[in-house]
Parts: C-alpha cells; sequence; structure tokens
C-alpha cells in the first residue's frame, strides 16, 4: 500500500516510523514532513492546508490511505474533501472534528448525552460573563472557544485571574475570533490523563492510558505548553477505572455522535480528569496526541497499518496490540520555549542516544541547513524510550536526553513520576 502522512511534527515522524515497519507498506509520503521523517518517506513540499493540491498528488499517485496528524486540517473538512474524490482518508470529516474545534459544541453535546464533564457556562457578551464569574467565584477555567492552539484554556485559581482571562479573550481578544464565545467551567481536581481510541462508527479499539505533562517546568511549574513528555501505560489506573472511562467517555461520545448523524471515524483522544466523582471529560481532541502518540507507537507491537487501515482488525487482543512494559516520550524544546527562542541552532548526538537499547528519537522542530541538522521550532525533539518497566524506559530516555545536544535545550526532569510513585 502506498500511504501518505500529513503533518510535520514528531507525532507525524512516529507514524511514519511505525508505518515503515509495517508488512503492507509499499511507498511512504510525507507533507510537508521533516527531515526525521525522510529517513522513511518522500517529503512533499504540500502545506497541510493545500487541500486540492494533497487529494491531487494522492490521486495521482493513487495513494491507498492517508493518515492526518494536526487538527487544523481536519476541522476545516480534509476529509470531506479527500472523501468527494472518492480517496481512502484516516480521520473524521469536519462535522466529527468539530467536537475539538468546538468547544462549545463539545461541552452542549456532553451535557445532553449525559457525559460526565465539568459544570459549564457560555457566553458571547463580556458583561454577562463578568457578572457570572462574580456571582460563582473562584476557583474556575475559562476557555476562548475554537481551537486557540492549545492555549485557550485559563486556569483561575483567583478571581483577579479569572476577570483577566474574560477581559483578555472577549476585549482585547487575544486569541482573536476564537473569543467570540467563552466557556467558564467549574474547576476539576484530580489525575489528568489522556484516553485514546481508533473510532470507525459505534465500534473502537482503546490504546493504552497516557499521562502528558502541559506545563514547561518541572512540578507543573511554568506556562502550559504543547506537552512536554508523556508515559504509558499508567500504574494507578485500574481495570475497572479504566473500562468506566472507555464506557462512559469514549463509547457514549461515539454513541452520541451517531445519534446526530455524524459516523466518527478517526482518532478520539479525550483528556479526562479523574475525579473523586469519577472520569470526566475535560476536552475532546478528534487526532492523535502529540506527544502521546511517540510513545504509543514505540509500545505498539501490531502493525500500524492494519489498525488504520482495516477497521475489522479492531478486535486485536492486548497482548497482540502491545509490547509488555512502558513506553516515555520526552520533549527536548529550544531555550525559552513556550515564549520566544532562538532557531538555527546545530543539533548533535542523535545518532549516540539512538544507540541505546529501547530508544528513539523522533524530531519536530528541526531543519537542514547545509547538511547540518539544526533546531526549527520549540518542541525540537521526541525523545522516546521502552523499557520492562516504567522505571527502565525513563531511566534510558533521561540517558539519552543527555547525550543530545543543541544551544539552550531544556527538558522536564519529572516525567513519569507520578506513575513511578504509584
Ligand atoms: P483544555 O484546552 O480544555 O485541554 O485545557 C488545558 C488544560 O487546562 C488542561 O490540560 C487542564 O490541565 C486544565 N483544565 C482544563 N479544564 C479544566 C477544569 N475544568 N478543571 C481543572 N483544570 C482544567
Ligand atoms: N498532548 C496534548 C495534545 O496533543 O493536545
Amino acid at each position: 500500500m502506498k500511504v501518505l502522512v500529513i503533518g510535520s511534527g514528531a507525532r507525524e515522524h512516529a507514524l511514519v516510523w511505525k508505518l515503515a515497519q509495517s508488512q503492507s507498506t509499499s511507498q511512504l509520503y510525507a507533507a510537508p514532513g521533516n527531515p526525521g521523517m525522510a529517513a522513511y518517506a518522500q517529503c512533499l513540499p504540500i502545506a497541510v492546508n493545500e487541500f486540492d493540491a494533497l487529494a491531487g498528488f494522492a490521486e495521482q499517485n493513487q495513494v491507498d490511505l492517508t493518515i492526518v496528524g494536526p487538527e487544523a486540517p481536519l476541522i476545516d473538512g480534509i476529509v470531506d474533501v479527500f472523501r468527494r474524490r472518492g480517496l481512502h482518508i484516516f480521520g473524521p470529516d469536519a462535522a466529527g472534528a468539530a467536537l475539538e474545534g468546538s468547544k462549545a459544541f463539545a461541552k452542549e453535546m456532553m451535557t445532553a448525552a449525559g457525559i460526565p464533564t465539568a459544570q459549564h457556562r457560555t457566553f458571547t457578551v463580556h458583561k454577562e460573563a463578568v457578572a457570572y464569574l462574580e456571582e460563582h467565584g473562584a476557583p474556575v477555567v475559562i476557555k476562548a472557544d475554537g481551537s486557540a492552539a492549545g492555549k485557550g484554556a485559563i486556569v483561575a485559581l483567583d478571581i483577579e485571574t479569572a476577570r483577566d482571562a474574560l477581559r483578555q479573550m472577549m476585549v482585547e481578544r487575544v486569541f482573536g475570533t476564537a473569543g467570540d464565545v467563552v466557556v467558564i467551567e467549574d474547576y476539576l481536581q484530580g489525575d489528568e490523563i489522556g484516553a485514546t481510541a481508533i473510532c470507525n462508527g459505534e465500534t473502537y479499539l482503546p490504546l493504552t492510558l497516557t499521562q502528558d505533562h502541559k506545563r514547561a517546568l518541572d512540578n507543573d511549574e511554568g506556562l502550559n505548553t504543547g506537552g512536554m513528555g508523556v508515559y504509558t501505560p499508567l500504574p494507578f489506573v485500574n481495570r475497572s477505572q479504566e473500562e468506566l472511562i472507555h464506557q462512559q467517555i469514549i463509547a457514549a461520545t461515539l454513541k452520541a455522535l451517531n445519534e446526530r448523524g455524524v459516523n466518527f471515524t478517526g482518532v478520539l483522544y479525550s483528556n479526562v480528569m479523574l475525579t473523586e466523582g469519577g472520569p470526566m471529560v475535560l476536552e475532546h481532541n478528534t487526532r492523535f496526541g502529540d506527544p502521546e502518540t511517540q510513545a504509543l507507537m514505540l509500545l505498539m507491537r501490531a502493525d500500524l497499518l492494519d489498525i488504520l487501515g482495516y477497521p475489522t482488525m479492531l478486535s486485536l487482543e492486548p497482548q497482540e496490540l502491545w509490547h509488555p512494559g512502558s513506553a516515555i516520550s520526552l520533549t527536548l524544546a529550544s531555550g525559552g520555549y513556550p515564549g520566544k527562542y532562538r532557531t538555527g541552532l546545530p543539533i548533535k548526538g542523535i545518532e549516540e542516544a539512538e544507540r541505546l537499547e529501547g530508544v528513539q528519537v523522533f524530531q519536530a522542530g528541526t531543519a537542514l541547513k547545509d547538511g547540518q541538522l539544526v533546531t526549527a521550532g520549540g518542541r525540537v525533539l521526541s525523545v522516546c524510550a521502552r523499557g520492562a518497566t516504567l522505571r527502565e524506559a525513563t531511566t534510558r530516555a533521561y540517558e539519552a536526553a543527555r547525550l543530545i545536544q543543541f544551544e539552550g535545550v531544556h527538558y522536564r526532569h519529572d516525567i513519569a513520576k507520578r506513575g513511578l510513585r504509584a
């Protein structure tokens, strides 16, 4: 099969790396790809939002399956464009991706379907939002509707921060039109985890649970980022809790979508808070997580193309699906990220790191300059490792990270701490 992967980050690098091991892959393409992916795939100079050019390439080159990494093209309807042209593509159509694209839609649907999520109110008028906030009090979470590149949610532990967030979103409009509609929701406490499922209508294959680390610095300090590290599976979640997450959240969401005429195919990846009152959805995503995917691909034993290309494979047993043990991904970021950072800095040590047992390095913000690999983004690399235990995987990943150098490199030192404590 000829497969095209759309995207340019470490998530897509991990997907391409895994697809390259498939018996059924004859040719891999990535659009636009990155230098890491070029080892397995032909990288195409087509941007993720050039739907006609992408579909045209797939047609002309008889691509059998296209897999979409990032949310933006899904929300903007790339799947609809491909399907209209009779092309096979893995991902939800625009109606399904609205679950991620519109927080207001997601909340409304969850409330109507009885899917556990924080109590919320939706506002379009700043004055009304402030009035509700004054009456409700803090802590609260304030979210700009629409996809604000992961920065649209502000956790306000005090009322001042909350007032500030409303003003920024609704008056100063720092997130642009994403601030037209603002959601104020109750603050939830507990362990925050990720639940990922490969979905085909109401049928789904749950992947192992993950835990991301969104803040830039150790001990969950610093600003929110795209994700600083993930490990999987989670030793502190037992089988019955996991079952509850799948039934009450994944299955219930697919059913609710179906009742609204949305046949959801693709990845449903939900951020879930394990509260004292049970699992509750923080947010739904309709694509693979990043850096979740890097750890998941390392742990996966099964052929990814079978899983994504043939929904009949959805009944795999856990031992067919996974290697035993654990996997972890560490984000190596540019100095200053998620704020301002420099690019074009030489990267050294990837080969040495990959010589370590169980280690794989996926590239995110990298570029080639005169044959030298250099930094080109905030999140630069995902240093991943698999091990027989979470401890082993973690030790391997940190050993590998220490072998990699670029000026200003920073990463968290406490990824998987919660899991190791359990
Ligand atoms: P979101 O963009 O909705 O995923 O929110 C970003 C981050 O804000 C989440 O990963 C959580 O850490 C935090 N968050 C969002 N909603 C809540 C909530 N209701 N209670 C506590 N923390 C939240
Ligand atoms: N790991 C966070 C995300 O992919 O949204």
